[in-house]
């Protein structure tokens, strides 16, 4: 998507054609910044400590992590080393697992020599492929917005409300939930989102407000707990999140307080929407709570909170007492009962195990 006049992705080849340029998340929306990723330390250091983050980027990462690392050595051995290194990067968002199989999967069968070559060209597949997966996905949900759009007063906006960041920062380009929204708005749809700030870390505050603020969104950030007080009186239509993992049955791993927006949003009526790539989908899991790990990060993103300061610098700050401990669950699952639909690339399915075959009848 544009920043000022340019249009970036997220993740994109230097142009030494063998290191990787990310977006640096950890700085927005105060600073703008793109860094270089040189070695397979890098590439795990920015997926862990969330330079980069959201699934699909992650799993994007990850491939040209893989051809990176067989810049070095492109035997097997160093293949399984490198999915290793990475898988254990970040545990709930499955899209990192399908790509470092993808990478892994599509290399074995290549002679060690013609490896390095084809490993960047498989990553930038995958890339190019998450753009157009999002742009389908956008088609989709469109049609979402459209219904719900044609049944208000002239002049009325659609009010949906999203939870942490799937945008196009989250992905290479567009975004998940995001996308049905950049559409709508392109098609003259009024819209207004409502942003949840999402604590710990944010993303909501910092990257998709930045989005919506880039892309002339209209929007308003809200705490996390405003949610449900909002669908009390009618000011929410539509709830779009994004998705880490979506098992075979349609349970939804995401950001953590997701699944409040989901009870609150059933409690009141509001139609609660995912929006999710199938690499999100975990075919194997069917049963969410039960089957997913959770991240557990550190207790350090609860008790600080990192801003701008008056004097324009970027700081952390304490926001609770020295010596109260906190826990620091980083996602949780909405149960499919409390899904209206799983907008897909290939439609909306019912959060239900016929619901997702009927879209992937290859997976059954
Ligand atoms: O911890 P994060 O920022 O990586 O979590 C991101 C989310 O939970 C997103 O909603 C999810 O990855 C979908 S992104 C299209």
């Amino acid at each position: 998507m544009k920043v000022g006049e340019r249009h970036y992705h997220t993740i994109w080849l230097n142009e030494d054609g063998r290191s990787i340029d990310i977006i640096d998340q950890r700085w927005l929306p105060h600073e703008f910044r793109i860094v270089t990723l040189k070695t397979v330390d890098d590439v795990a250091v920015a997926i862990r400590d969330m330079w980069v983050r959201g699934a699909p980027l992650i799993g994007v990462t990850a491939a040209y992590g893989v051809a990176i690392a067989m810049t070095s050595d492109a035997s097997d051995e160093a293949l399984d080393k490198v999915w290793e290194v990475l898988h254990e990067t970040r545990p709930t968002a499955i899209n990192l697992r399908w790509a470092l199989d993808a990478m892994r999967g599509f290399l074995r069968k290549l002679p060690v020599s013609e490896r390095v070559e084809a490993a960047y060209g498989k990553a930038a597949e995958i890339a190019e492929e998450d753009i157009a997966l999002n742009r389908s996905i956008g088609a989709a949900g469109l049609e979402v917005i459209r219904e719900i759009a044609s049944r208000k007063k002239p002049g009325e906006p659609v009010n949906i409300l999203t939870h942490c960041n799937a945008g196009w920062l989250a992905t290479v380009d567009y975004g998940t939930a995001t996308a049905p929204i950049y559409m709508a708005v392109e098609e003259g749809i009024k819209v207004h989102v409502y942003v949840d700030e999402t604590r710990p870390r944010n993303q909501g505050a910092q990257l998709t407000a930045w989005e919506m603020n880039g892309h002339g969104v209209p929007h308003t950030l809200i705490v996390d707990n405003a949610g449900g007080h909002l669908m009390q009186h009618g000011d929410v239509d539509m709830v779009i999140v994004g998705t880490d993992r979506t098992t075979a049955n349609g349970d939804v791993c995401n950001k953590i307080g997701t699944y409040l927006k989901a009870l609150a949003a059933k409690d009141n009526d509001v139609p609660f929407y995912v929006a999710l790539p199938s690499p999100t989908i975990d075919w194997t899991v069917h049963d969410g709570i039960k089957e997913i790990p959770i991240e557990e990060r550190n207790s350090d993103e609860v008790t600080f909170v990192q801003g701008r300061t008056v004097d324009g610098s970027i700081s952390t700050v304490r926001v609770s007492p020295e010596g109260s401990p906190a826990a620091n669950p980083a996602f949780d699952v909405t149960p499919a009962r409390l899904i209206t639909g799983l907008i897909t690339e290939r439609g909306i399915a019912t959060a239900s195990p016929e619901g997702l075959k009927a879209l992937f009848p290859e997976r059954t």
